[in-house]
């Protein structure tokens, strides 16, 4: 960039998308616009009505900074500070996994398994592995009956989800726990549903990751310290059983590990367990019935 260059919103994004393309980066348009459209406090769309503007000195140097850090693997979620999930916006920092859209999946079961089962009655669920709250506070803010137990073992990331029930008004209903799975829960046995999204990442597998994963998001939210990722899903599915614990388990995992959890399952103490697809057609998640 020259000193003498006049930069516009359509130059600066033109400039940006061919650096991240040389950079490898996957989807290196969307990127350049969250960022400038962050850096410059408006709506994406915008910069489309805006693009011969000339970018003032202050929003271009935090742009620029961005685009450095983003080439060097920093994910946007974590530059800009939010992502959304289930049409909320949820802060985000470097000690909680970035919300994916195949997650939301496990809302979408839980409130089905909610009008299915428990519609006349008050309903209380427990997210293991909270993280943002990004399960939790979708629940509660589309089910105004239902009492969340957020459970995480980092207290870092309880912070965080904590400030977002705050921002999405449901503090009142969502209680965080630091807890190692269901260890800390209170009263379990009165418990119908648990949800989780926990780290399934099997340590052979962390150099397969991209190196914007791999890098830059909390080790604690992805790898499940067992050689396939199976150890901390197994151990909950135990624990349900031990405690008494849910009626229903909804439980994201890898495709390549969640047929040997549907089988566990089935053997450990659970009936009428299916695997879920994504959009994407893959096998994702499973939803199964704890039957002692
Ligand atoms: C894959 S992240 C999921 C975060 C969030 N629920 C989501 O779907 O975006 C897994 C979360 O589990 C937490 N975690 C890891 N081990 C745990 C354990 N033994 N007990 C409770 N939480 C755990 C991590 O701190 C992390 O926040």
């Amino acid at each position: 960039m020259t000193a003498e260059t006049v930069w516009t919103i359509k130059r600066l994004l033109d400039w940006t998308v061919e650096y991240f393309a040389k950079n490898d980066s996957i989807q290196p348009r969307l990127d350049a616009e969250i960022l400038l459209a962050e850096a410059l406090g408006c709506q994406r769309i915008e910069l489309y009505t805006r693009f011969d503007e000339e970018v003032a000195a202050e929003p271009r140097g935090k742009f620029r900074d961005w685009v450095k850090r983003r080439a060097e693997g920093v994910p946007v979620a974590y530059l800009v500070g939010h992502r959304e999930f289930f049409s909320l916006e949820f802060d985000v920092n470097e000690h909680v996994l970035i919300p994916r859209p195949e997650t939301e999946h496990l809302v979408t079961t839980v409130l089905d398994l909610i009008a299915e089962h428990f519609a006349e009655q008050p309903v209380r669920i427990v997210d293991v592995g909270t993280g943002s709250g990004c399960i939790a506070i979708s629940i509660a803010k589309h089910c105004d009956k239902a009492a969340v137990d957020a459970v995480d073992i980092s207290d870092k990331a309880l912070e965080l989800a904590r400030t977002n029930a705050d921002k999405h008004g449901v503090s009142e209903r969502v209680r965080f726990v630091l807890s190692d799975l269901l260890q800390e829960v209170e009263r379990p046995e009165s418990v119908n549903i648990v949800v989780s999204n926990p780290p399934y990442v099997g340590t052979k597998e962390a150099n397969d990751l991209p190196i914007d994963v791999r890098d830059h998001e909390p080790h604690v939210a992805l790898f499940a310290n067992d050689q396939d990722g199976v150890v901390l899903s197994e151990n909950l599915m135990r624990q349900m059983v031990e405690l008494q614990c849910g009626q229903f388990l909804v439980l994201e995992s890898s495709p390549m590990i969640i047929e040997r959890l549907a089988e566990f399952a089935q053997a450990n103490g659970f009936a009428d367990v299916t695997i879920r697809k994504d959009f994407g057609g893959l096998q994702r998640w499973i939803v199964a019935r704890r039957q002692s």
